[in-house]
C-alpha cells in the first residue's frame, strides 16, 4: 500500500485520461498486466477501491491510462498535481515473459490497450518482437499512444481493417502466425480469441472482472476453472489467465 501523488491528469479525448502518480515501490515491482487497486483519500463514495492496469512507468512514477465510465473513473479524471490517492499494489498475475527473438501478437480493444506501453517496454528489453492488433466499434474509438504502432481494424471500416479485430488476426493467421498471443479487452473479445486461436498458439487472456478488494479476500471475481469444478479468483490467481485454463461461462465483464 502506497500513499500516491499525483503529478498531473491528461486528456486523451473523449472519456479517456492518463493520470501520473509518484509511487515508487510500484514503478520498481511492476510487470507488465499486474494491476493496481485506487483508493481516494477521504471519500466514502466510492468506498471500495478501483482496478487499473499499470499502463506505464517512467523512474519513480506510474501512469493509469483509464475510460471515465462512473463515479470513480470520473474522479480519477479530476485529480490534479498534489493531489493524494492510496495505490494497493502491484497485484495479480501479469503476461508471461517472451524470449529473445520470439514474436508475440498482442491483441487489445477498448481500454485494454492499457496493457500496452509496459508490455511493449518489456519486450523491447528482452529483444522479443511484437506486433499490435487494436479494434473498436469505429476510428474514434480506437486508442493510439506516442511512439507505439498498431495495426487497427473497426467494425464499420473507417480505420484500418473492415472488421473485428479477431477478424483481423484470423486473416493474418493465414500468412504467418506468433509464437505467443497475449489479449486484454472485453471479455467478448476475449471469448472470441479464446475459442478461434486458444488451441493453435499459446494465447493469454487479460480478465476483467469487477473487483471490491483486490486481493482473494472477497471471493468477488471468479472465473470458472476449464473442464473442471471450483473458480479462479480474477485478482489473486490472474487478471492474466492461459487460455486453456479458464471458462467463460461466469465472471468477467459482460460487455
Ligand atoms: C484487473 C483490472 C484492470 C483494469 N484496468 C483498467 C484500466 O487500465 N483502465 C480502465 O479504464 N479500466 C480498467 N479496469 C476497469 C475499471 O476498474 C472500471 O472501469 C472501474 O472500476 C469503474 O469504476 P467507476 O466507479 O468509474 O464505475 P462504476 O460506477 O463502478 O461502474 C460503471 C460501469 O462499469 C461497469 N464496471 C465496473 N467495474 C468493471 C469491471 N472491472 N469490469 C467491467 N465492467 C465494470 C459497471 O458494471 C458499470 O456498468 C480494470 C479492471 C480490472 C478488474
Ligand atoms: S477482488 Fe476480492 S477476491 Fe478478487
Amino acid at each position: 500500500m502506497e500513499l500516491s501523488q499525483v503529478l498531473g491528469t491528461r486528456s486523451l479525448g473523449g472519456n479517456l485520461f492518463i493520470t501520473r502518480f509518484r509511487s515508487p515501490n510500484i514503478a520498481f515491482a511492476v510487470l507488465p498486466g499486474q494491476f493496481v487497486m485506487v483508493s481516494f483519500e477521504g471519500v466514502l463514495d466510492p468506498l471500495l477501491p478501483r482496478a487499473f492496469s499499470v499502463c506505464d512507468v517512467s523512474g519513480e512514477d506510474v501512469f493509469l491510462f483509464y475510460a471515465a465510465i462512473g463515479k470513480g473513473t470520473r474522479m480519477m479524471s479530476e485529480l490534479r498535481a498534489g493531489d493524494m490517492v492510496t495505490m494497493n499494489g502491484p497485484l495479480g498475475r501479469g503476461f508471461p515473459d517472451v524470449s529473445a527473438g520470439k514474436m508475440v501478437w498482442i491483441v487489445v480493444g477498448g481500454s485494454g490497450m492499457a496493457v500496452v506501453p509496459l508490455l511493449a517496454r518489456r519486450l523491447n528489453r528482452r529483444d522479443a518482437k511484437f506486433e499490435i492488433f487494436s479494434g473498436a466499434r469505429t476510428e474514434s474509438h480506437l486508442v493510439h499512444f506516442d511512439g507505439i504502432s498498431t495495426r487497427d481494424a473497426t467494425d464499420d471500416g473507417s480505420k484500418g481493417y473492415h472488421g473485428t479485430v479477431v477478424d483481423l488476426i484470423k486473416e493474418s493467421f493465414q500468412k504467418d502466425k506468433p509464437d505467443k498471443l497475449f489479449a486484454c479487452g472485453p471479455t467478448r473479445m476475449l471469448e472470441a480469441v479464446q475459442s478461434e486461436f486458444g488451441g493453435t498458439v499459446p494465447t493469454y487472456l487479460s480478465v476483467e472482472a469487477p473487483m471490491a478488494c483486490g486481493m482473494g479476500f472477497c471471493q468477488g471475481c471468479p472465473i470458472r476453472i476449464a473442464g473442471g469444478e471450483g473458480y479462479y479468483l480474477a485478482c489473486k490467481d490472474g487478471p492474466v489467465f492461459r487460455s486453456d485454463e479458464i471458462d467463460f461461462g461466469m465472471g468477467g465483464d459482460s460487455e
